[in-house]
């Protein structure tokens, strides 16, 4: 990934997360100096195995595992402390030592119990099927200019008067909502008073810290959370999350310019997944959905829910290659496919019985369009043992080389298990 001309590299989903990018990450980490989280908060669950160990980082960047990496938190995260620092100390008891390796911008907002609260009530009635994070409220308080920001904890006396004004407004919106629960004033205070002296020894200037990083030549790697389909530009909005997930977001997230990215890899599995509502154009029939969810364990790692399953979608991925300006891709999870005699591949769609080459620009398009499928030979195989891609069936090549193809992107790294070394560089 890393080399002379490549120091900046960005790390994005390119269909509708859970893709494996924590995996991606964790061994690409090996070469960085420094992994940044540069969107999006506790929503995100990335999982990464190591030996007989397996976490899931929610906040906390996946190159933490790598003792040499430095981890940043940037401004574009909306951070929930309580969660940061239950994952921190869960780090420090399972051995990963954190100390003097975390930052976190001092521009980052923060998600409050209030937040939950208002995303709980707002589901009622929308419906995205959120992670009830607080996610989308905290967004909402950025952009309102309302906000309570990380380095604002470094005079807890002005907290308590903005806490005061912000609390009661929650209330207020609450009681409009219907709710039945409202927020405590105390709770927060009490809250932030707690985590106000820890937090404050993680807070930087974090863009600064990455600048100066960028200029002594260190090789930094931002790992995005969701995927860009979630996006709530260019994802199937309204059902999306609340931050940029796409590789445009990397830059503003981190507080770097954009021209000091030199590559952007895309992940994606070998099928496809999604999890919340909204359209899901390549959905398996049920036996086959079944069977991609119980081989590729495809429950969310932060709410266990079950995720939707289908298959490999080219127009999802175009799509993704041209928001993203996606330089290589990483195909994760090759192995789940093993034991299908057949794979479809969906190369296109149908809309109103004329086909349609570009992922339509509404939901309610996207909807009701028809995927066309190719279907191309399984390989009946264990691809897990394979390190190299001379090491896989040809059938798992040829499918390969035809993801590639239809993409119009070149295949970086191939993915065929979940631990560190189950990976194949490619070329
Ligand atoms: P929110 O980010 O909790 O507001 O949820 C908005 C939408 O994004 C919902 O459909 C969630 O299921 C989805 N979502 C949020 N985070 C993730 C993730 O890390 N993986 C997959 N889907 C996610």
């Amino acid at each position: 990934m890393f080399d002379d001309r490549t120091r900046c590299a960005v790390v994005v989903g390119a269909q509708w997360g859970d893709e494996g990018k924590g995996k991606l990450v964790d061994v690409l980490a090996e070469q960085a100096d420094f992994v940044v989280r540069y969107q999006g908060g506790a929503n995100a669950g990335h999982t990464v195995v190591t030996g007989d160990s397996q976490f899931i980082l929610r906040q906390i960047p996946s190159g933490i595992l790598h003792a040499g990496v430095t981890c940043v938190i940037g401004n574009g995260v909306v951070v929930d402390p309580v969660t940061l620092f239950s994952e921190l100390d869960a780090l420090t008891e399972r051995g990963v030592a954190t100390d003097g390796r975390m930052f976190v911008s001092d521009r980052a907002h923060l998600v409050l119990p209030f937040h939950k609260l208002l995303d709980a009530a707002s589901e009622k009635s929308q419906g995205i099927g959120t992670t009830g994070k607080g996610i989308g409220p905290a967004y909402e308080d950025k952009v309102g200019r309302r906000g309570v920001r990380v380095g604002d904890l470094r005079d807890m006396s002005r907290v308590r008067t903005f806490l005061e004004e912000r609390v009661a407004r929650a209330n207020r919106m609450l009681a409009m909502m219907g709710a039945a629960d409202l927020a405590s004033l105390d709770e927060h205070v009490d809250l932030l008073s707690g985590y106000a002296p820890r937090l404050n020894t993680l807070t930087a200037d974090t863009g600064l810290l990455l600048h100066r990083a960028l200029r002594a030549g260190k090789r930094i790697l931002l790992e995005g959370a969701q995927g860009s389909l979630l996006d709530l530009d260019h994802g199937t909005y309204p059902f999306v999350t609340s931050s940029s997930t796409t590789a445009g977001g990397a830059a503003v997230g981190a507080g770097i310019g954009p021209t000091s990215i030199d590559a952007v890899l895309g992940v994606v599995k070998a099928y496809t997944t999604r999890v919340g509502n909204g359209p899901l154009p390549s959905a398996a029939a049920p036996a086959d959905d079944e069977r991609l969810r119980k081989e590729g364990g495809e429950f969310g790692a932060v709410t266990g829910r079950p995720r939707r399953c289908g298959w490999f979608d080219a127009t999802v991925v175009r799509y993704a290659v041209r928001v993203n300006g996606l330089t290589g891709l990483a195909v994760t999870k090759l192995d789940v496919l093993d034991d299908f005699e057949k794979i479809p591949v969906c190369t296109g769609y149908e809309l109103d019985g004329r086909r349609c080459e570009e992922f339509p620009d509404e939901v309610e398009l996207l909807e009701r369009v028809k995927p066309v499928y190719e279907v191309l030979d399984g390989w009946r195989a264990s691809t897990s043992a394979a390190r190299r891609l001379d090491e896989l069936p040809s059938a798992a090549r040829a499918y390969l080389a035809r993801l590639e193809a239809l993409a119009e992107t070149p295949i970086r790294y191939v993915s065929v298990g979940t631990r560190r070394d189950q990976i194949i560089p490619v070329g």
